[in-house]
């Protein structure tokens, strides 16, 4: 084995990925199915592999970024000699499966751009075999903080896929407000340094509700639903007399009605987790 590390896959998050390892001053074998996107990596000090089993047999440590588990397992070599972290998005069932049949497997969820690999305040989320992260541990420093989430290897896609649940909410509740205050002339840019600063408040809510939901006691000791139900009336409004979509508006209130109806009305909002538990089919 002549290098530290093997990369497969060189699309935009492979690449940077790959360039991250150089810069760290590891050496790096990549390979690509389009050979043309080795040449920026390899003019930066990268071995080029002829093939993708080539490439997982030069480095103790793999790492894969394609598009895909099917694109993965096409090009996965099955009598791999190393630790393959697959950084390539799947499921928390898909990350499951390949561990079942890969040994030395670690699943890993990169929460970041491209442009933020080899950042050290970007973080990627690693869950599987213990013993193959310990020996990969050092070397993934070069692309983020690693987080260690544990030996079941489902867990890192699992809250990959929260986390971005997260991003897309919070993302289309700050697009919905900024189509409210827009209608009213005002700008997303005068608009948004408060809307950031309202995440702080809401980080601590979160905080407080996640000890509420793991012990399934919701009091309402902040705002009631009561208040809740009210002030989203006023949202719902809001948005209808500006012809601004209420759909997101009318699924809070939705919830909140529910719950105030079954006779929740004194409790906070955490108690919404009841509700999204109920309806999952
Ligand atoms: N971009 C991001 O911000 C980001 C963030 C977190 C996670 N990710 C994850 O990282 C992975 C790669 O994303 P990307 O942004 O780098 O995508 P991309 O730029 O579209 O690159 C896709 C890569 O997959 C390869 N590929 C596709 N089908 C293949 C197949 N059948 N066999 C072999 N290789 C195949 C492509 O090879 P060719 O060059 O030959 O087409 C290319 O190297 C995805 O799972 C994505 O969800 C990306």
């Amino acid at each position: 084995m002549h290098s530290d590390v093997a990369v497969l896959g060189l699309g935009q998050m492979g690449s940077a990925l790959a360039a991250a390892f150089l810069r760290a001053g590891h050496r790096v074998t990549v390979w690509n199915r389009s050979e043309a996107k080795t040449a920026p990596l390899v003019a930066q000090g990268a071995r080029r592999a002829a093939s993708a089993l080539e490439a997982q047999r030069s480095a103790p440590v793999v790492v894969a970024c394609v598009l895909d588990y099917p694109a993965l397992t096409e090009i996965l070599d099955p009598e791999l000699p190393g630790v393959l972290v697959n950084l390539t998005s799947g499921s928390p069932e898909q990350a499951r499966e390949m561990a079942a049949r890969t040994p030395r497997y670690v699943d890993g969820g990169i929460m970041t751009t491209p442009p933020g690999i080899g950042d050290e305040r970007s973080m990627i989320l690693y869950s599987g075999d213990q013993d193959a992260f310990a020996e990969a541990r050092n070397l993934l420093f070069a692309l983020a903080e690693p987080v260690n989430l544990g030996a079941e290897p489902g867990r890192a896609a699992l809250y990959d896929t929260a986390l971005l649940g997260i991003m897309w909410a919070t993302l289309t509740g700050w697009l919905h407000a900024s189509a409210l205050v827009t209608a009213d002339g005002s700008t997303a840019a005068h608009f948004t340094p408060l809307a950031t600063r309202w995440l702080g408040p809401v980080a601590g809510f979160v905080t407080t509700y996640a000890e509420q939901v793991d012990a399934g006691s919701y009091p309402g000791t902040d705002a009631t639903l009561d208040v809740h139900l009210a002030t989203l009336d006023h949202l719902v409004h809001a948005s209808e007399v500006r012809k601004i979509d209420p759909t997101l508006p009318r699924l809070f209130h939705e919830y909140a009605r529910q719950a105030v109806e079954a006779g929740h009305g004194g409790d906070g909002w955490a108690r919404i987790i009841e509700l999204l538990r109920a309806k999952a089919v």
